[in-house]
């Protein structure tokens, strides 16, 4: 691969990939924004309490800003992949902890570009995220009237110490259900009232609804979302490709509907290279030789088509 930029350089809108080290040859020909894969989990940057391994976000960091990419802070607040000692806290002692990590990484990193504050709302919780599982919706004030307390709360405390950063919610499913985009929207609109959210995550993981749901469904609930007024980010789309064939098919049918949308600022692609999460079932771009799927070419060729498409400047 020997592109001399990304491959949406020029363009009004962001096409990125999620960031780790066995993403990182080649991701600067052809990805212009950063999302760490795993190394901003909680869980991954302070295993131990009071340990913080700041190693591998730290060159995710570096890397993104090296090329002036924007960065995106995946993830402050999710029911997964966070620290196993929180659970043993009580919830005071937990809400310090969490706004100590929120400081922590605030500090660390002076200008962050968008910051995902929650992750996956719709789906943990709402059952299940207790303190034995590791979570800490208590600390953050549980439910409340609106069911949402906790994200609200989450929401002020990150405005506080991210005053600059665009903050941003992220939830998986969501468009290829009316009902999913409507549970969303309360979230979303609860947030607004305090504007404490400046941008809406979509994750887009094919094999979820994405692939499967008529594309008139996807198109609707973006307008839905879009209606807002607050930009719509897709934050981690793949397609899994048993075949080449399957795969580019499943993309020329897909990553339009995304990419066209006016109000669609960024589409983010959860990896490109083998070691994927979804390497069983094909999702990758590159073979490990370096060359190009089909659908990745294809990908290319569209984008730069797209480019006279009149886009608004990126938010
Ligand atoms: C995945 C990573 O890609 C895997 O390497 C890890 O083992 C598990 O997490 N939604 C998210 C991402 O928000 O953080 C997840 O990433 C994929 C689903």
């Amino acid at each position: 691969t020997a592109h001399a930029a990304p491959l949406a350089d020029g363009q009004a809108k962001f096409l990125g990939s999620a960031y780790s080290l066995h993403q990182a040859e080649g991701f600067a020909d052809y990805w212009n924004k950063v999302s760490p894969e795993n190394a901003g989990k909680w869980a991954n940057m302070e295993p131990v309490q009071g340990q913080m391994d700041w190693a591998k976000l730290d060159e995710a960091y570096h890397f993104a800003k090296s090329h002036g990419f924007p960065f995106h802070m995946h993830v402050l607040v999710w029911g997964q992949q966070q620290p196993t000692w929180m659970k043993r806290l009580p919830p005071d002692e937990q809400r310090r902890a969490i706004e100590a990590h929120f400081a922590a990484v605030a500090e660390r990193y002076p200008d962050l570009d968008f910051v995902e504050v929650v992750n996956e709302p719709l789906h943990h919780p709402p059952k299940g995220w207790s303190r034995d599982s590791g979570g800490y919706m208590d600390a953050l004030g549980g439910h409340g009237d609106s069911g949402w307390d906790w994200v609200i709360t989450a929401f002020r405390l990150a405005r506080q110490h991210f005053p600059h950063a665009k903050l941003l919610i992220n939830d998986y499913s969501i468009t290829g259900s009316d009902k999913a985009t409507q549970r969303y929207l309360q979230i979303i609109q609860l947030l607004q009232r305090e504007h404490l959210i400046d941008g809406i995550g979509l994750q887009e993981h094919a094999f979820e609804t994405t692939a499967k749901v008529p594309m008139e469904v996807h198109r609707a609930n973006l307008d839905r979302l879009a209606a807002t007024g607050l930009p719509i980010y897709v934050t981690e789309l793949d397609i899994d490709g048993p075949t080449d064939e399957a795969q580019l098919q499943d993309f020329q049918r897909v990553f339009p509907v995304f990419w066209e949308h006016p109000d669609v600022k960024g589409v983010t692609l959860w990896g490109f290279r083998r070691g994927l999460w979804r390497d069983k079932h094909g999702a990758y771009l590159v073979r490990e030789d370096g060359s190009e799927r089909p659908a990745l070419t294809w990908l290319r060729q569209y984008v730069e088509s797209t480019a006279a498409h009149p886009a608004d400047a990126p938010a």
